[in-house]
């Protein structure tokens, strides 16, 4: 076990309601094989006011009103995802936001199983580090992940 000289990283995965009803436990049972720690994770309906808060960079642009009522159409499962390279690797395992170029370039990837189009594109990850710690603060509040991907400061569920 390296995760002494190679700390790990956090990011912000969301499953969306349409691919939570279908595909919920393959994809938790593949985001462990792919040797993720799920440090954290619950089901949430977003308010509107929270949707449109957690996709704020989006406002103004022809599709967040679309997006948003996505987002709150039922529960979404938030997971804090702990591994080495985490933000990077967890996109990797969602590929491309628009499915038709998931399929393409990444046949394996999440949307290019489940995505219906680049709306309901079925999962979310952060972008970076500095979204992830924002995105993670926001959901789920006042916390801090320890370097093997524990969490400290929060009672277990
Ligand atoms: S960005 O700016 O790089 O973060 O944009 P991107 O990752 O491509 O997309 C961000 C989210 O916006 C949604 N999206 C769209 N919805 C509808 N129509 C169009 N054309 C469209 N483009 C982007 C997309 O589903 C992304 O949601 P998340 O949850 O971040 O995957």
């Amino acid at each position: 076990e390296l995760s002494f000289f190679f700390p790990k990283e956090q990011t912000l995965a969301v499953i969306k309601p349409d691919t939570l009803e279908e595909h919920k436990d393959e994809i938790i049972e593949q985001v462990q094989d792919e040797g993720f720690t799920i440090s954290q994770m619950k089901e949430t309906v977003l308010s509107r006011e929270m949707a449109e808060e957690f996709y704020k960079e989006h406002r103004g642009k022809p599709f967040f009103n679309q997006l948003v009522d996505y987002m709150c159409r039922g529960p979404c499962l938030m997971m804090i995802l702990s591994k080495e390279n985490a933000v990077e690797e967890w996109r990797a395992m969602m590929g491309p936001t628009d499915p038709v170029e998931a399929q393409e370039k990444a046949p394996d990837s999440l949307r290019a199983r489940f995505a219906k189009d680049i709306l309901e594109n079925s999962v979310h990850g952060s972008s970076s580090q500095e979204q992830a710690m924002e995105k993670i603060k926001f959901v789920f509040g006042d916390i801090a992940v320890g370097p093997d991907g524990a969490l400290q400061g929060l009672e277990p569920e």
